[in-house]
């Protein structure tokens, strides 16, 4: 008998390429807000309602993760959840969960926080990087946690509470920084968090967390100010649009010939990425208060591009973009700045007759005329979306192995794609 896991690990997604695109692509709430945001739960006894929940594999492993520490969880659909954690039935992230999901580390700071202790699973590597949680775990120490790592586990316990503490991130991080805000907003005093994340989903959760009370200043800046509090309380909360899917969604309908649209395009999180397609020769107009167009020039334009934290390009659009500048007119280039080991879609797309060539930290991408249909494989999330926009415009049939990493991050994508026209089915690799 095969588990369900075993099932989904083995699933490939086939896609026949070239097909017509057109219709609607509705962008879903943000998965890196929705994980923050859920975590913050912990820090009330109070409901949280949240909206616009992405229904997506790490949403689910994040509500799982909550129910095993005790969270009521009760869902009126599949994107609106109220969250309540009266007491804890434990204080553990266990290794299963946190293994599949490296964003569990966002339990921490709020468990710190509440209840003055909990033990998280390390995360350890994944499939782009070593991805260390060092500055979480130092910015917590500042703040008078002591942390102990044993068996594999961190193990923080600040059984007095936590204080607050001027903290100067040494590098930009993003979950370090929401980690770090959850855990001040109950700390005794002040804390002055320097170099923090300027994301919006950083920012969204500080939104959140004000309407629960929390006294936070200077969000989407790099200085973040929070008095702590005694307690917060419940409120009702919508997630922001995922701009890394809408990023997604817009790659794709520039490099098909149909007419997609693309509702909910949160403009103002795109400006970089929108400049960036308009130096390629792509552009996004609005044609309603929610919805865009892509018009294109003929010829795609090389471009240079950079991976860098919020304001600036970023790296999970990357794997992306790499699908698109292979139909640049012209050799175009891309650094990644953040992760040391994010261009495993590289040979993937040299498979389906991409010309991509790594030198260090960059790829070098020169344009072709088509791409073509192969067997490849999906290594990480963003680059399995990579893979299925490549299969999509690609002639032939591709195969997509590994799919389930798409899963963790694009709701609902095959019915979504289905709904514009694409010819796409999951088949069990025995
Ligand atoms: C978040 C996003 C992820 C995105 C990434 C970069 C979520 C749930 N995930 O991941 O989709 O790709 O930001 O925009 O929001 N680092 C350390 N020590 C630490 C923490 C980070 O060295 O303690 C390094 C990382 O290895 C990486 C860089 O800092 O090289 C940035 O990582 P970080 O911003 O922390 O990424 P995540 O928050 O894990």
């Amino acid at each position: 008998m095969i588990t369900q896991v075993e099932k989904m690990q083995k699933e490939v997604l086939v896609i026949e390429g070239k097909r017509k695109l057109q219709g609607i692509l509705r962008v879903s709430g943000a998965k890196n807000s929705a994980l923050p945001n859920m975590a913050a739960t912990i820090l009330t006894d109070k409901e949280v309602i949240l909206e616009n929940l992405p229904d997506l594999l790490d949403v689910k492993l994040m509500k799982q993760l909550l129910e095993d520490i005790g969270s009521h969880i009760d869902c009126i659909d599949n994107n609106v959840c109220s969250f309540r954690l009266s007491s804890p039935k434990s204080f553990v992230a266990n290794y299963d969960i946190v293994s599949k999901m490296r964003a569990s580390i966002l339990v921490l700071g709020p468990m710190v926080a509440r209840f003055g202790y909990a033990e998280v699973a390390l995360p350890g590597g994944c499939s782009i990087g070593a991805r260390p949680v060092d500055l979480h775990l130092k910015a917590l120490e500042m703040m008078g946690a002591k942390i102990e790592l044993q068996h594999g586990y961190i193990k923080a316990y600040a059984p007095k509470g936590l204080k607050g503490a001027h903290i100067f991130f040494e590098k930009i991080t993003v979950t370090g920084t929401e980690n770090i805000m959850m855990a001040a907003v109950l700390a005794e005093g002040q804390t002055i968090i320097e170099n923090a994340a300027l994301e919006p989903e950083v920012v969204d959760l500080a939104k959140m967390l004000k309407k629960m009370g929390a006294d936070i200043q200077g969000e989407g800046t790099p200085r973040i100010v929070i008095n702590g509090v005694k307690e917060l309380n419940g409120t009702k909360h919508t997630i922001i649009p995922d701009r890394i899917e809408a990023g997604t969604f817009a790659v794709l309908s520039a490099l098909s010939d149909g007419k997609i649209i693309i509702q909910n395009y949160p403009m103002e999180y795109l400006e970089y990425v929108n400049e960036v397609f308009k130096d390629i020769g792509i552009y996004i107009l609005p044609v309603d208060k929610d919805k865009v167009i892509i018009k294109r020039e003929e010829r795609l334009k090389p471009v240079d591009i950079q991976t860098k934290e919020y304001p600036l390009f970023p790296t999970d659009l990357q794997a992306q973009f790499m699908t698109l500048l292979c139909f640049a007119d012209g050799v175009s280039q891309i650094t990644e700045n953040i992760f040391e080991n994010r261009f495993m879609h590289v040979s993937e797309l040299n498979r389906m007759g991409a010309d991509i060539k790594i030198v260090d930290r960059t790829a070098i991408i020169k344009g072709i005329k088509e791409l073509t249909g192969a067997d490849v494989k999906a290594t990480d999330l963003r680059a399995s979306a990579a893979m299925v926009i490549a299969g999509l415009v690609a002639d032939g049939i591709t195969k997509i192995h590994n799919i389930y990493h798409l899963d963790r991050g694009y709701e609902h994508i095959d019915t979504k794609l289905k709904n514009i026209g694409a010819n796409l089915w999951r088949e069990i690799n025995e």
